[in-house]
């Protein structure tokens, strides 16, 4: 039998993210800079070596894969790739394939989702008001994104929101948010900013809103229950008993997760980042495309990879001042 991936602080990891491309059709601000050069498609990992690698690191033990970008969706035929991951469903041996969206390409693909075994899927949804989604993806729209989660629900996907606590931006709309996905039967889960990318003239000390505070209001008018269950990711839940929904919090920065991380990240050039939060990656394009025959040189080279895992991320505001800061754009790793 295969051994299981275990990192040097005993973290089994059984996660994979995988970013297919830097491409997004939106420019949200605290993801991406206005003015982003994107790689030559020549550099991406080709769909099947996509499917070679995911297949690679599911031998090795991994039972999720959640797809992301960029935005998943824009790129070129990847249902092809979603449709081959179904088998690795089929066989038992991946529990769960899902993927993180902005929601714009969702009402062309929820159905063809759903076919390839899709269940869930997290979509990103920072405010429910027309004006300032244009302003924080710098151009996007918000019905075709509402089209989008409906075409999701329609098609039998569970939906999470996903919305990234910014100050003085959608503080006003934490109940507003929560009630209109309630009404929806969806889930949601608020994230603290990180300081990634090439900020240009912005600050993320002052955008940052800590999820203790949010907590702490949402508290006021609902009565919070501390779930212990978890959705194999970072967030941790509370069920309004008032309405039954679950909140989520990510909270790289009030409360670090790290401990229990079991995920690694995969970049579209194949390049395997062991933390979000650090810059220490591992190429492993190059014994990929060794491997042509059997992937004995690709396997030994994930394994060497999971052992540099480091014990957590150095995102920290607690100075009032950012430490930790990495020029890396999310979009590079896929958040
Ligand atoms: P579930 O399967 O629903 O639990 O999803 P998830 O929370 O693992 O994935 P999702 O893509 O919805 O994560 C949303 C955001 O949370 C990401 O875009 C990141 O901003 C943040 N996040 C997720 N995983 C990590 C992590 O390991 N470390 C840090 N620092 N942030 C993370
Ligand atoms: N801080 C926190 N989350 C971020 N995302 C992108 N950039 C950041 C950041 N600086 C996350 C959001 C979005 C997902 C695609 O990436 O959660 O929903
Ligand atoms: Fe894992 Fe790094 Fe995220 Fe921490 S910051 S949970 S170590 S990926």
């Amino acid at each position: 039998m295969t051994a299981p991936l275990i990192d040097p602080f005993q973290r089994a990891v059984n996660y994979l993210r995988v970013s297919v491309t830097d491409r997004c059709d939106f420019r949200c601000v605290y993801c991406m800079s206005e003015n982003m050069t994107f790689l030559p498609k020549k550099e991406l990992l080709t769909l099947e070596e996509l499917d070679r690698m995911c297949s690679t690191f599911v031998r090795l033990g991994v039972e999720k894969l959640r797809i992301t970008g960029g935005e998943p969706l824009v790129r070129r035929d990847i249902m092809t790739f979603f449709r081959s991951m179904t088998r690795h469903l089929d066989a038992g041996t991946l529990k769960e394939l899902t993927l993180t969206t902005n929601g714009s390409q969702l009402e062309r693909f929820a159905d063809d989702l759903y076919a390839c075994g899709v269940r869930r899927v997290n979509i990103s949804l920072d405010t429910m008001d027309e004006k300032k989604f244009a302003d924080i993806t710098r151009w996007g729209r918000l019905p075709q994104v509402l089209r989008g989660i409906d075409a999701a629900q329609k098609a039998g996907l569970r939906v999470k929101i996903n919305a990234v606590a910014l100050k003085g931006f959608n503080e006003d709309e934490l109940f507003p948010l929560a009630e209109w996905c309630a009404e929806r039967d969806m889930d949601m889960t608020w994230i603290e900013v990180m300081p990634m990318g090439d900020l240009g003239n912005e600050d993320r000390l002052d955008q940052y809103w800590s999820l203790r505070d949010l907590r702490a209001r949402l508290a006021e008018r609902y009565t919070l229950t501390d779930l212990t269950e978890r959705s194999g990711g970072p967030a941790r839940y509370v069920r309004l008993e008032e309405t039954g929904q679950k909140i989520g919090f990510i909270t790289p920065m009030t409360h670090n997760f790290c401990e229990s991380c079991n995920r690694v990240r995969l970049t579209c050039t194949g390049e395997l980042y062991m933390c979000l939060g650090q810059e220490d990656m591992a190429d492993l394009r190059a014994p990929l495309r060794a491997s042509a025959q059997g992937e004995g040189q690709l396997e030994d080279a994930i394994r060497a990879a999971i052992r540099l895992k480091p014990k957590g991320h150095d995102f920290d505001y607690s100075r009032q001042k950012v430490d930790g800061q990495m020029t890396r754009h999310m979009s590079h790793t896929g958040g």
